[in-house]
């Protein structure tokens, strides 16, 4: 089956056309024009969505060699993320849809991020635990087959990819901060300061990054300008620590409570460094499985979209063409995704 699906919920817009579990291809335009605001502007990604959203998809079609004629359906993100962002890209494949007789599907971002991993490890197995870590989230999912999702914990305020960005910017670095942060914190000792790490114990399996932001920020302004240049790297190192360990803890406790010998890892942060090498290691002392997804299906892309699409599709699940875009769509309990 050859699904072409399209990402279009936050600053990236991408299509990418899949074979099965092949990407035939993945063609992603991230938008430069928020890197001076050192954020995501709707408005401003939205209209950059409706400029790149047709050449964007020719090029992948281009790539895969194919046309439209050569394609089963379709897949788009539906939510969450920008409203209007994800209208240009679900109205977009919607036309499509329509235009071909072909069907298409609304696919959950976060369950993108999921098949992400998937399109990487083909071979995963049931029950997983998922660590979905993104700008915009930080979940544990407990996965017991194909698009059954069960959320054990999630964060109570900021996501941890926001962490790493208001972190970043409190630091004066760019945006987004997470990449930045990752490699400066590679030359840098870990031990400089210890910064507070929100255990929760009423839900041991939700996180809280609003506290380590701000005692980033206290900490700063105690430091000298001079300080503060000398000991940039110890600093992101110390900050990361203390972002990654409770991921690393949480996970772990949460595979085995829940009886998983599978773990996983999806989401923009996945690509981190410290993450990646952390989880694997306490994953192989606990003689867990880990699936850790290539890192070009870890930041947003179609590819991932497509092979969410691909599940859904080759069940027989497609949307209706009444299907909206819900900015804080759930994983579990989707509204509307399937008919
Ligand atoms: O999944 P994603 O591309 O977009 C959202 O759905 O949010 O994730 C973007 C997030 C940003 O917060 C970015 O700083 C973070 O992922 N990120 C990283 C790394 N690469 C991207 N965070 C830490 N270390 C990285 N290497
Ligand atoms: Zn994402």
């Amino acid at each position: 089956m050859k699904i072409l699906g399209v990402e279009t919920s936050c600053d990236e817009t991408s299509a990418a056309v899949i074979d099965g579990n092949q990407v035939l291809a993945n063609v992603i335009s991230s938008q430069e024009i928020h890197n001076q605001f050192g954020g995501v502007v709707p408005e401003l990604a939205s209209r950059a969505h409706i400029r790149l959203i047709i050449p964007i998809v020719e090029k992948a079609l281009e790539q895969a060699d194919l046309t439209l004629d050569g394609i089963d359906g379709f897949a788009v993100t539906y939510g969450p993320g920008l409203v209007g962002a994800l209208l240009v890209g679900l109205n977009f494949v919607k036309g499509l849809a329509l235009a071909t007789d072909k069907p298409f599907v609304g696919v959950n971002h976060m369950e993108g991020h999921i098949y992400g991993n998937i399109l990487s490890q083909e071979q995963i197995q049931f029950p997983i635990v998922f660590l979905i870590v993104s700008g915009g989230h930080t979940q544990l999912v407990l996965m017991e087959d194909h698009l059954k999702y069960r959320i054990i914990g999630q964060t109570r305020d900021d996501a941890v990819g926001e962490a790493f960005d208001k972190g970043a910017k409190l630091l004066g670095l760019g945006y987004p901060g997470g990449p930045l942060i990752d490699r400066l914190a590679r030359e840098g000792d870990d031990s400089y300061y210890r910064f507070p790490r929100a255990m929760l114990k009423d839900n041991p399996f939700d996180f809280s990054y609003s506290g380590l932001k701000t005692a980033l920020l206290v900490f700063l302004q105690k430091l000298s300008e001079k300080e503060k240049e000398e000991h940039l790297k110890d600093i992101c190192a110390s900050y990361q620590k203390a972002a990654v360990e409770p991921l690393i803890i949480k996970t772990i406790n949460a595979a085995k409570e829940f009886g998983a010998r599978q773990v996983a890892i999806a989401g923009g942060v996945a690509a981190n460094s410290l993450l990646r090498t952390w989880l694997k290691q306490a994953c192989d002392e606990n003689g867990f499985a880990f699936y850790l997804p290539e890192f070009a299906y870890c930041t947003d892309n179609a590819a991932m979209i497509a092979r969410a699409g691909l599940e859904y599709l080759r069940r027989g699940q497609k949307s209706p063409l009444t299907l909206n875009a819900y900015p804080a769509l759930k994983l579990a309990g989707k509204i509307g995704a399937t008919q």
